[in-house]
């Protein structure tokens, strides 16, 4: 086997040469905290670390680079020989995937904040990675700077991990607090989002789950040693969210989150995004803002929560920073040693089946415009009965002044998905409703 690293042993303490690729909010955040923490940053690693070489389409303006080469390529960091350790931030799949296949190719270590292109082309570049003896290491890709990669891999090791629930995306954290808070508008607080650096370059990433989706995908498979799956994500976005549903689960008790949810169950593997309620006592029910947290149930340790700042240019930057100590404190390990890309031993992983959203169990909330007229409710809660899912709350709101239709808020046991979208087209079906039931799944998050 080819040990790609094996040319920086034996520099004695030679500094490690760090190539900075993108140099936006997570690039520029890097290098400051590079410079800034140089000193206790060498006390760590046993010698100097240095950004030698950036690529960058142009000079942020944030930045003094003085002393590090500035390339307008992004390939000429990775074709730089002096270069020991590439990050790369450039965001995105094509190119960045080409840059990182680059590196690997060229023995290059790669430290990545890229969640999509870990989602998406980690079992490819694993593999690469592997045969070369690179490491890749990607713990700013989840969460921002909660070290969650880190704490799956290494610190619940022990553990037969059963579910893991997060809140791992900061932008659409933030648009949900905003309104549920200050009844700011989405549009609003989304802008906010995108002025602070938070958001991803297309910001329906962040509104849509497709970035919670690219995180959850990461979060399972280390959970779970599963190969990385992202087309059998079941993703669901916040932009249909009204701001009378968070009102509405106020007043029962509960919070709207937009959660990425792992779990693993008798029949296979749940892998969801999508907005849920949560009983309003549990920590992560008060996660607001840009921060995020994940819960993690072991089988041994129970549940953990790990909370903190899930985007932005330092914080992403710790995670970064973080790996490229990690990365240049293993250098001179044999790279059959290192801790495994996805947790378990690459020929380890397992095949476990991924549910289809239609088998997923969970409870409900469901909102039902009816006419104002006697027996409507005992209709639906007719189709629930038969359906076999009883009712465990229910507000009923009278017709406002002057219109026609009431609206009824009910909450679930829990149920099979398919079942509860039978009872939901039955509903629907009835001249007595109006529109589409809106629905929202529901988590008690309990250890
Ligand atoms: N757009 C992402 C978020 C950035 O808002 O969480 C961090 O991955």
């Amino acid at each position: 086997m080819s040990t790609g690293g094996g040319r920086n042993r034996g520099r004695g303490m030679d500094p490690i040469r760090v190539g900075i690729c993108g140099f936006g909010t997570v690039g520029s955040g890097t290098f400051t905290v590079l410079r800034r923490n140089r000193a206790d940053i060498a006390a760590r690693v046993g010698r100097d670390v240095l950004v030698t070489h950036i690529g960058a389409r142009r000079d942020n303006p944030r930045c003094d680079t003085a002393g590090a080469r500035v390339s307008r390529d992004v390939f000429e960091v990775v074709r730089d020989p002096e270069v020991d350790i590439v990050v790369e931030l450039i965001g995105g799949c094509d190119t960045a995937r080409a840059l990182v296949m680059e590196a690997i190719a060229a023995g290059k270590h790669v430290v990545t904040a890229n969640k999509a292109l870990i989602a998406e082309h980690g079992n490819e570049i694993f593999a690469a990675a592997s045969a070369r003896g690179v490491s890749v290491a990607f713990e700013a890709a989840v969460g921002g700077g909660i070290p969650i990669i880190k704490a799956i891999r290494e610190g619940l090791a022990a553990n037969r991990i059963e579910w893991v629930a997060g809140i791992i995306n900061g932008t659409g954290n933030y648009i949900l607090s905003e309104m549920r808070e200050k009844g700011r508008s989405f549009a609003a607080a989304l802008a906010d989002a995108q002025a602070l650096g938070y958001a991803e370059a297309d910001p329906t990433f962040d509104v849509e789950g497709i970035d919670a989706a690219h995180k959850l995908v990461i979060l399972a498979s280390l959970a779970f040693g599963i190969p990385l799956q992202f087309d059998k994500v079941y993703t669901e976005g916040i932009g249909a969210l009204a701001q009378e549903d968070l009102a509405y689960a106020d007043e029962l008790g509960y919070r709207v989150k937009h959660l990425g949810i792992c779990r693993r169950t008798a029949e296979g593997i749940e892998l969801r995004v999508h907005p849920t309620l949560i009983p309003d006592d549990r920590l992560i029910a008060n996660v607001n803002g840009v921060m995020n947290a994940i819960l993690v149930k072991g089988d041994a340790v129970g549940p953990t929560l790990y909370y903190g700042p899930g985007a932005g240019s330092e914080p992403t930057a710790s995670s970064v920073v973080a790996d490229i100590v990690d990365v240049a404190r293993t250098l001179t390990a044999d790279p059959e040693h290192r801790v495994p890309h996805l947790a378990f031993q690459p020929d380890r992983l397992s095949g476990e089946a991924v549910l289809p959203i239609s088998a997923v169990r969970t409870s409900y909330y469901l909102r039902v415009a009816a006419l104002d007229r006697p027996g409507v409710l005992w209709r639906v809660a007719q189709i629930l009965s038969e359906a076999g899912i009883s009712i465990e709350a229910l507000i009923q709101k009278e017709a406002p002044e002057g219109q026609e239709t009431a609206t009824m808020i009910l909450l679930t046991s829990v149920t099979v998905e398919s079942r509860m979208s039978e009872a939901i087209a039955a509903i629907e079906a009835l001249d007595s409703t109006r529109g589409r039931v809106t629905r929202i799944r529901m988590e008690k998050l309990e250890g």
